[in-house]
């Protein structure tokens, strides 16, 4: 059996990102294995998809444990990548220095325009005639750290807040996997 890079997922919401990462490694498009999810909200629907496939889930609530908490669990199931997948919490610098470069992100713009929260209304609103999503490694800002992986898509003159953000969010499910096996392929060769 080939090797698989160990992932934990966090997540907050939906988890519709979270799917395609799970579809990804069950039909062994990528050469990983989600081995837990971790939601700091207790009806993240993202929760519901874990327990579909068996994977271990746990929620854990705000407050001074949340990252002690998440950081032992990562670590007892020997996580190798940190995915944040819609995780609408920022990270303390001690807990990304517990995991360098092994932690990413998921962003629905260009970075580094459009960073920070509503990246799809900010797009629209500076009349853009691109945008898309990005992945990149978590440094201690927001959106900040270097970038791995993007997709651009033209925003067209009819788009609406909804439909650019129903098209940005099909391009992440292509490219979340695709940065991921772009980890795995590195470290496995
Ligand atoms: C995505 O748009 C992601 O880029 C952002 O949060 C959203 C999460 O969506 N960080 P989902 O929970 O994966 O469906």
């Amino acid at each position: 059996m080939s090797k698989k890079l160990k992932l934990g997922v966090l997540v907050s919401g939906s988890g519709t990102n979270l799917q395609a990462i799970i579809n990804a490694c069950e039909h062994n498009s990528i050469d990983a294995q989600v081995v837990a999810v971790i939601s700091n909200t207790e009806k993240a629907f993202a929760l519901e998809r874990a327990k579909k496939h068996k994977i271990p889930s746990f929620f854990i609530s705000n407050g001074e444990h949340l990252e002690p908490l998440i950081i032992n669990i990562l670590k007892e199931k020997k996580v190798e990548l940190v995915c944040l997948a819609g995780f609408m919490k920022l990270l303390s610098p001690s807990f990304i220095q517990e995991f360098p470069k092994q932690i990413l992100n998921i962003h629905p713009a260009l970075l580094p325009s459009f960073p920070g929260l509503h990246a799809q209304k900010q797009a629209l609103e500076a009349g853009v005639k691109e945008s898309g999503a990005t992945v990149h490694f978590v440094d201690e800002g927001c959106d900040t750290g270097p970038i791995l992986l993007q997709k651009s898509i033209p925003v067209h003159a009819t788009d609406d807040l909804e439909s650019l953000s129903q098209r940005i969010l099909k391009v992440e499910h292509q490219i979340y996997p695709t940065a991921i096996q772009k980890i795995a392929s590195a470290s496995f060769k």
